[in-house]
């Protein structure tokens, strides 16, 4: 398949769950892509396995001067950057609005909030000189309602902004062809809520009109296809994949 033949795509925390799934979907689709994660070891053996076509950049997805080695390193490995995937995030801690400290509120908005628009800044040049580009950043259901259950209200306003922010530079870049959506995934098991969903069961899974939880390929596949060429006049646009959870 090649789907993403040409494409060179910088995806953030891809050792595991989502951006691992899409780093592996992503090469077997035909791109070259940038792995970048804190999980040095996990993500570097990803890479050795997806083989020629990947590569990883040890990288904290908070750290401007981070960003600057990511996109050095990609360029000098496959040329100018064609797809950026803001993916890398955390829940941080699962706390009450009263109890959460200002430290936590900051250090999980710089992951999931700050890095999104630091990594749009690192590549936009990069897209700009070579004719447009499509970025795609992972919200989540979060992002578009405080659904019942969501750990903390940092996660929420952080995933908030990312669909604000995804908006902003859409229209601001729309005329240069540099596409910028974002997705709302609802509960999809990887490492990030295994525990908590096998824990909540039942009782999750029913408030799912299609019953179940999500998988990361089927993520990746919406990845694939507003990163490819397929989504051409798609941009500014939120993008739920949640088994129908909000629709309800
Ligand atoms: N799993 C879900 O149900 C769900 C639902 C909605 C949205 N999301 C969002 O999807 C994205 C991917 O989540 P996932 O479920 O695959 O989680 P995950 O925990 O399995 O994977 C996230 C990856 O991000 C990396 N990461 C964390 N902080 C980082 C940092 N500062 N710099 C670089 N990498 C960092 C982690 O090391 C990890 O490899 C996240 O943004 C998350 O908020 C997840």
């Amino acid at each position: 398949m090649d789907r993403l033949k040409g494409k060179v795509a910088i995806i953030t925390g891809a050792a595991q769950g989502m951006g691992a799934a899409a780093a592996r979907a992503f090469v077997s689709n035909g791109a070259k892509v940038i792995m970048t994660d804190i999980k040095a070891e996990k993500g570097a053996a990803l890479a050795i396995e997806l083989g020629e076509d990947a590569i990883f950049v040890d990288h904290d997805v908070g750290s401007s001067a981070g960003w600057k080695t990511v996109v050095e390193a990609a360029e000098k490995a496959y040329g100018p950057i064609t797809t950026l995937i803001n993916n890398a995030g955390i829940v941080g801690v699962v706390e009450g609005t009263i109890d959460l400290t200002e430290e936590d509120y900051h250090r999980i908005s710089a992951t999931n909030q700050t890095s999104v628009f630091l990594g749009m800044q690192a590549v936009l040049p990069s897209m700009l000189a070579n004719g447009g580009g499509s970025i795609i950043n992972n919200s989540s259901i979060a992002g578009m309602a405080a659904v019942v259950g969501c750990p903390n209200l940092a996660y929420v306003s952080s995933k908030f902004a990312v669909r604000g922010m995804t908006k902003h530079v859409a229209v601001e870049y729309g005329d240069k062809n540099i596409r910028v959506n974002s997705i709302h995934p609802g509960y999809v098991k990887t490492p990030m809520n295994e525990d908590a969903l096998d824990e909540a069961g039942y009782e999750a899974v029913n408030v799912i009109p299609m019953r179940r939880f999500g998988e990361a390929y089927e993520v990746a596949n919406l990845m694939i296809f507003l990163a490819s060429d397929e989504s051409s006049f798609i941009t500014g646009a939120e993008h739920l994949i949640d088994g129908g959870m909000i629709a309800g």
